[in-house]
């Protein structure tokens, strides 16, 4: 089996900034209440004429660079999203279009918030085992699209960014280990019901607001603690590591209570957990994307560094991934 690494990061974020105190003017909402509930202060919102794909095409342009490959040279894409372009075709097809990639395998794959480990997991495989060599994992979101601005529950935690990751064959560190877990029996806790096969668009669908998502934060708090904290543990524990050895972790970014809780649980000081929810919020599978390839760019990882990726989602689904960076 050959060793896989990263080695390009890439990201986009829309230029529209929607702070809490635009919120305030929308909903019954505080930014005192969103910052200690959330530590959200401001997210991004794509523009009108900005799909998923378009965002992936802006951070996967800064991923090639900085790997120093051409979109030719990808032989597989996989795009994370819940908001895709389209139903069908896949946005991960879009995204090849635009980069010119004529020789990649393209396909998306629907993980929510953990998508992008998912996604990186799935890529390793494929150059672990010779199947292909030079591998393109996109997190793209455009949550804003799929929001309820009336719903003061959820549109406060969403935002909209993409990161992007070149995944290769490296000759030391690289990939040292993934999990992943899922549990379908608790897909009532998050959700957009209505556009698929189950309840296809219809006025009512429409008129009952069906396009947007549903929560149960309260109940999915507890689980994503739980669930980030075990995936750590196992993945660790694949690598040979305990959670000493780790230097930066990079975690889904939906609640920064969330995120500590983790880190209380894993003995981790603040000082290793890589933030950037106050900035963006929650952007489902581009946030734990956008928060690898800003850690790198900020130095915050250094060659040798053991990285842990890890994430929680709709599904419910979860994973985790360390890094030999
Ligand atoms: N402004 C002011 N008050 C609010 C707001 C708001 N924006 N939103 C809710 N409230 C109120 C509620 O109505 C409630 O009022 P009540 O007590 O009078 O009924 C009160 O605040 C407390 O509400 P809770 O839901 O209990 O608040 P909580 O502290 O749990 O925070 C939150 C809510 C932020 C959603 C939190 O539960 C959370 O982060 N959950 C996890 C989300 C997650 O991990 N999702 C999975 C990943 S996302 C993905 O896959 C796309």
């Amino acid at each position: 089996m050959r060793r896989v690494g990263i080695i390009g990061v890439g990201e986009y974020l829309p230029k529209k900034v929607l702070t809490n105190a635009d919120l305030e003017k929308m909903v019954d909402t505080s930014d005192e209440w969103i910052t200690s509930r959330t530590g959200i202060k401001k997210r991004r919102i794509a523009a009108k004429n900005e799909a998923a794909s378009d965002l992936a095409t802006k951070a996967a342009k800064e991923a090639l660079l900085d790997a120093g490959l051409k979109g030719e040279e990808l032989d597989l894409i996989i795009v994370a999203t819940i908001t895709g372009d389209m139903s069908f075709p896949s946005t991960a097809c879009f995204l090849q279009n635009a980069l010119s990639a004529k020789q990649a395998i393209c396909f998306d794959i629907s993980a929510a918030c953990a998508g992008f480990v998912y996604a990186i997991t799935i890529a390793q495989q494929f150059i672990a085992r010779g199947t292909c060599k030079n591998a393109l994992v996109v997190g793209t979101e455009v949550l804003s699209s799929v929001t309820d601005w009336k719903d003061r529950n959820t549109c406060v935690l969403f935002g909209d960014g993409a990161g992007a990751v070149v995944l290769s064959e490296v000759k030391s560190g690289g990939i040292l280990s993934t999990y992943l877990g899922s549990d379908g029996s608790k897909t009532d806790l998050l959700l957009l019901p209505a556009g698929g096969s189950r309840k296809p668009a219809t006025h009512q669908t429409i008129d009952d607001g069906l396009h947007y998502i549903k929560m149960q934060g309260n109940e999915l708090f507890k689980i994503a603690v739980t669930s980030m904290t075990e995936a750590a543990q196992i993945a660790l524990k694949r690598a040979g590591l305990e959670c000493k050895d780790i230097d930066l972790v990079i975690p889904h970014q939906a609640n920064i209570r969330i995120i500590l809780a983790m880190a209380k649980k894993l003995g981790l000081p603040k000082d290793r957990i890589y933030l950037n929810i106050e900035k963006y919020g929650n952007m489902s599978s581009a946030s734990t994307a956008t928060a690898l390839c800003e850690a790198v760019k900020e130095g915050r990882i250094k060659k040798g560094d053991i990285v842990l990726l890890d994430a929680f989602g709709a599904g419910l689904v979860w994973g985790a991934c360390v890094i030999k960076w």
